[in-house]
Parts: C-alpha cells; sequence; structure tokens
C-alpha cells in the first residue's frame, strides 16, 4: 500500500504467522531496522542490539536448538499459555518458532539494564508499524527471550554477535505475506481500558 501514513500504519498493523518463502530485497529490511534504531530509548541509552538473520543454515539451527530446549521443559498448568504451547509443539516435533520466515531480527540488551525491555520493545514495535507501511508481514516471536539463559542458545549466538553482557528481549520475523501483503484484517481491541480524568 502506497503512501500510508502513520496512523494507518498503525491501524493496520497485524501479526503475519505464515510467510512466502521469498526473501525481501536488503533495502527494505534495512528500513525496517533503521525506523527500530530511530526508537526512543530511556537516557537515549540507544543500547538495543538487533540481530538480523537472513542465513537459512543459522535459521535451521536456532530452530532445532529452541525445540530441543522447550522438549526438555517440564509443562505445568502455571506457566503461560503461549510457553506451553511451544513445550507442547516441541515434544510432538517439527516446531519451528521462526515459522520459516526469510527474517528474523533477534533483539537483545544489556543485562541489568531497567529499561532493556521497554527499549527493546520500542523498537520492535517501530519495526512492526515500519514493515507494514512497506508492505511486509511482521509478528513478535519471543521464544529466545524465553530461552535467554539456555546456555546453548547463547553460545550460537555469541558467534553472531550477542554478547556476554547482553539479554535476548525478543524478537521478530520479517517476510512478505502469502498472499503477498501482510495480514491487516481488522482485530477486536475490547481491552486497554482508557480512564480520563478531567
Ligand atoms: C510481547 C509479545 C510477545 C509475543 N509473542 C508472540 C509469539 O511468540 N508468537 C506469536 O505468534 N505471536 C506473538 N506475539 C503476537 C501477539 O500474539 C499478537 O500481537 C496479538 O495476538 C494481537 O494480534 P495482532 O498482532 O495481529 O494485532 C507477541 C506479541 C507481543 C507484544
Amino acid at each position: 500500500m502506497k503512501d500510508m501514513n502513520a496512523l494507518e500504519a498503525i491501524r493496520t498493523r497485524r501479526s503475519t504467522r505464515v510467510m512466502k518463502d521469498e526473501m525481501p530485497p536488503k533495502e527494505l529490511i534495512e528500513q525496517v531496522i533503521e525506523m527500530g534504531r530511530l526508537a526512543p530509548s530511556g537516557g537515549n541509552n540507544q543500547t538495543t542490539h538487533m540481530i538480523v538473520i537472513t542465513n537459512k543454515e543459522v535459521m535451521a539451527h536456532l530452530a532445532e536448538l529452541a525445540e530441543e530446549a522447550f522438549a526438555a521443559m517440564e509443562d505445568s498448568p502455571e506457566l503461560y499459555k503461549s510457553l506451553r504451547n511451544s513445550i507442547a509443539a516441541s515434544k510432538r516435533g517439527g516446531y519451528v518458532f521462526h515459522r520459516n520466515a526469510p527474517v528474523l531480527i533477534v533483539t537483545a540488551n544489556r543485562k541489568g539494564y531497567g529499561n532493556a525491555m521497554a527499549d527493546s520493545s520500542c523498537a520492535l514495535e517501530n519495526m512492526m508499524i515500519a514493515a507494514n507501511a512497506l508492505d511486509l508481514g511482521s509478528c513478535w516471536v519471543n521464544q529466545l527471550h524465553w530461552l535467554d539463559e539456555d546456555p546453548k542458545i547463547r553460545e550460537y549466538l555469541q558467534q553472531y554477535g550477542l554478547s556476554d553482557e547482553e539479554t535476548i528481549t525478543g524478537g521478530l520475523i520479517l517476510g512478505y505475506g502469502i498472499d503477498g501483503l501482510p495480514v491487516r484484517t481488522e482485530l477486536p481491541h475490547p481491552g486497554n481500558p482508557v480512564t480520563w480524568v478531567e
């Protein structure tokens, strides 16, 4: 969609979970990342680190490591639903947390930094909105954040730039939706209550 303004890009952003194999042009990926880099950060710290993975072998190995880690976890009703889903899917086998999207952006930030999650979330949201404005689908994938302390995942990502001083804060998949466009169907939003005091 050409000439999408900021309000429209925010209003129509949805999670796109099924993506084509096709790799978006690097310039488009770079534009999305640039919008993430321009996100605000506490004290203007600018410490959100984006590890951009487009290499199929690395993607496949990360999926295997995540599946192995989740499969080894014990399920419990006390765990949150999405983590339980990842555990169950991994125990069944064939679980690919990044859904074979062409691009995975892993975000990391300084360990022990109070705004690590908030700053990373600002960057992730900027990237999701930018992706939509550029006709790219995106979806936050949180599995590597949950597995932040998994030694095999940390060791593997360290070869690709993750520092010992960083915690994995989130992830984003990026690519073309199955019909070439991002999911944009309206989702009802009955939540997020607003209280006005006038
Ligand atoms: C912090 C956070 C974590 C999320 N983790 C995942 C995830 O691991 N896998 C996934 O498919 N979607 C994930 N999502 C996407 C949400 O499920 C999605 O935003 C929500 O259902 C609303 O749908 P929409 O994005 O289409 O508006 C996550 C979103 C947020 C904000």
